[in-house]
């Protein structure tokens, strides 16, 4: 890969980077050298640098610190380490926001967020913007021809604290990104924002505000305006940025990293691609969510944004995290299996948070690759093995990860989805797509999560859980791979409204109507403690949380509510599309409901997928030109298998006809796996 620009050192693999965020300026200068001597022993290439050192680069507003981080870079360019430099924008010093407090972000409410924490700046001040763009000239200058450079990191995990700000100085920029969107027409705006509801009409520029606290919720078109303005404005700061980068250092590539889960939902990465020359992400755990399922989520949605390129994943937890309610350790082999599925699954880097734990400061319970108590530990021996592992797996770098399937998942509709007043108002996107993903992904199926602005050609089977919001272009690729011959399900309450939040008429899912054959009468909110049974041709499920008043209008039903209110409703549909079929699940469904819906639809889209005996066996397969490299990773306790020959990279052993991978256990193997097609049981 040419982002990783290998160093000189014999035993570094040529491929896949191992590191994490190296923060020395948060140690003593003796600490250095034992730092790259054990990055060594751990078999490190690469480490983030410099992400939150602002205040030691630059400690006054005319004094300027760099012979520390000259040391640094020197010491890891001599050990072979190869570095992933921040522009070390993510935090203000505390000289800059008491000189100018107006760089600070400002809450709903109007509250100027205090100094204090980190990413505390916003995105709209035009003072951090100067200041910030000064730092980033001055690193590109200083460390531009660097030998230790590979790869500079934009600013650190942008909009994950600071993605909102609502003060002044965002309000004028705001006024102008609207301006601009609505071609200088107050009417076009008055219209797209529907402003006759609440007396909301808006006479002049000047009266535009950020959707501050009220006592109702405010307009909702004018949250996902400003939601949009908001991602916007934190990519304006990345350009900047790279601007200057690309400008010193034509050659070498720039990233910053994503957030695939919560804070990450935010901003509109699917917009962004353009402006990183690698996708980089970052992924923890989430409290009470299937961790597996997550984590193979997270890897899907990384890959479909690099759209299919490798990409890497520059920060995980080697261990706990410590801002949970509760932070669990990783059990025995979690931290080989959860590297390595993300490598499964496209990724030619695993970088942790963080090398060394930290003494003090908020995160001093966060786990790290050397941690408090030391290399004598399982957490740094499992550390050192993982880089042996992945020194082993290095010739898969650059292979691309073979997907069956895609899911389709649109910033703009999570937000206007999980805002504003709705039938239901606890409903959270990633309830309605964790599950379609973790039940197609048990069916044995690779499932790229990609935007609707991606190419959908190459996909038999396409996949919408939820897509409340949804322009009449993405309609319109959705219904063109149906006509093209793709089987496409689209989830419950999707196709609701247009691109500005405002319902599309004629019954709900309007933008699907034609598509699918079906007109949505009305929606059914299941309460908490109802549910009803479901049935299709040979399967049964039950419905939760979400139904719908479905009728027919040219589509069939292939499951209906067998109990309850609803009682003989469809509750799935399909109608076919010239080549292809588009079917429609109308409620929220178990897992055998799910499953029942799923494997119908992934058999009659021909998929295929490896011949295995335990669905906790995770199988990926990348692919070089003719060379497959199958990832087995074993979740469950037992010895698991599939039908396949080959070499296992990580342990030199060879496998003829059957692979068992031992409980617990990872292996990838360079071969070929037998697939079958996916058959629904019959009744
Ligand atoms: C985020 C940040 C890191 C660190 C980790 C772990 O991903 O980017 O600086 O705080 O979380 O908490």
């Amino acid at each position: 890969m040419n982002w990783l620009r290998p160093t000189e050192r014999p035993d570094s693999p040529a491929g896949l980077a191992y590191g994490g965020d190296y923060n020395p300026e948060q140690w003593d200068p003796a600490v250095w050298t034992e730092d790259v001597r054990l990055m060594r022993e751990a078999g490190v290439t690469l480490v983030t640098v410099g992400v939150f050192s602002w205040a030691q680069l630059q400690p006054e507003p005319d004094r300027w610190e760099f012979d520390w981080l000259d040391r640094v870079m020197d010491l890891l360019a001599d050990g072979g380490i190869a570095v992933d430099l921040a522009t070390a924008t993510a935090s203000v010093p505390n000289w800059l926001a008491a000189q100018d407090p107006s760089v600070l972000a400002v809450d709903r409410h109007g509250s100027r967020v205090a100094q204090g924490g980190r990413q505390a700046w916003s995105p709209s001040s035009r003072t951090y913007r100067r200041h910030s763009i000064e730092l980033v000239e001055r690193m590109a200058e200083r460390y531009g021809d660097h030998p230790a450079l590979a790869l500079w990191h934009v600013s650190n995990e942008l909009g994950g604290h600071n993605s909102r700000c609502y003060g002044d100085e965002s309000a004028r920029a705001f006024r102008i990104w609207v301006r601009e969107r609505y071609a200088d027409s107050l009417d076009a705006l008055n219209r797209a924002w529907g402003t006759a509801v609440w007396s909301q009409r808006y006479r002049s520029w000047e009266e535009i505000e950020p959707p501050r606290a009220t006592f109702t919720g405010p307009n909702p078109s004018l949250e996902l305006d400003f939601a949009r303005f908001s991602s916007d404005q934190l990519r304006d700061q990345l350009r900047a940025e790279r601007a200057v980068l690309r400008a010193r250092t034509p050659d070498v590539p720039i990233t910053t990293n994503f957030i695939m889960f919560d804070a990450g939902k935010n901003m509109a990465y699917s917009t962004w691609i353009d402006d990183v020359d690698v996708v980089a992400s970052d992924h923890y755990l989430g409290e009470g969510r299937d961790a597996f399922a997550e984590t193979d989520f997270s890897a899907d949605r990384s890959r479909g944004l690099a759209a299919g390129a490798p990409w890497m994943l520059m920060e995980t937890a080697p261990n706990g995290t410590s801002w949970r309610r509760i932070n669990p350790s990783k059990r025995r082999g979690q931290l080989r299996r959860d590297a390595l599925s993300h490598v499964a699954r496209g990724a030619d880097a695993v970088c942790f948070f963080q090398w060394r734990a930290a003494r003090s400061g908020a995160e001093r319970f966060h786990s790290a690759m050397l941690p408090h108590a030391g290399v004598d530990s399982d957490v740094f021996r499992d550390v050192v093995a993982l880089g042996a592992d992945l020194r082993s797996i290095s010739p898969v770098a650059g292979s691309r990860v073979r997907p069956d399937a895609a899911l389709v998942l649109d910033e703009a509709s999570w937000w206007a989805f999980e805002g504003g007043d709705h039938p239901r108002n606890d409903l959270r996107l990633m309830d309605a797509a964790l599950p379609w993903h973790r039940v197609l992904t048990e069916l044995g199926l690779t499932i790229d999560v990609v935007p609707p602005s991606a190419d959908l050609a190459p996909y038999r089977l396409v996949v919408a859980p939820q897509l409340y919001l949804v322009s009449d272009e993405h309609a319109d690729r959705l219904s063109a791979a149906a006509h093209a011959g793709a089987v496409v399900v689209i989830g419950a309450f999707s196709g609701v409204v247009d691109e500005l939040d405002r319902v599309r008429p004629g019954g709900f899912a309007g933008a699907f109507h034609e598509l699918l054959g079906i007109r949505v009468e009305d929606v059914w909110p299941v309460r908490d403690d109802e549910s009803f049974r479901v049935a299709g041709d040979g399967w049964s499920g039950t419905a939760r949380t979400w139904a719908e008043v479905v009728r027919l209008d040219g589509a069939v039903a292939v499951a209906i509510a067998t109990d309850g209110d609803l009682q003989g409703m469809p509750v799935a549909t399909r109608r076919s599309v010239s080549a292809g079929a588009a079917w429609y699940v109308s409620a929220w469904l178990d897992d055998a409901g799910l499953r029942g819906v799923l494997i119908r639809a992934a058999a009659e889209a021909g998929a295929t997928a490896p011949v295995r005996d335990d669905q906790r066996l995770r199988v990926t397969t990348r692919a070089a030109g003719d060379t497959e490299y199958h990832f087995l990773i074993n979740h469950s306790e037992s010895a698991a298998s599939v039908r396949g020959d080959g070499t296992d990279l990580l342990d030199g052993s060879t496998h003829t006809e059957r692979i068992v991978v031992p409980g617990g256990a990872v292996r990838v193997i360079e071969g070929r796996l037998t697939r079958a097609r996916i058959e629904a049981p019959s009744a």
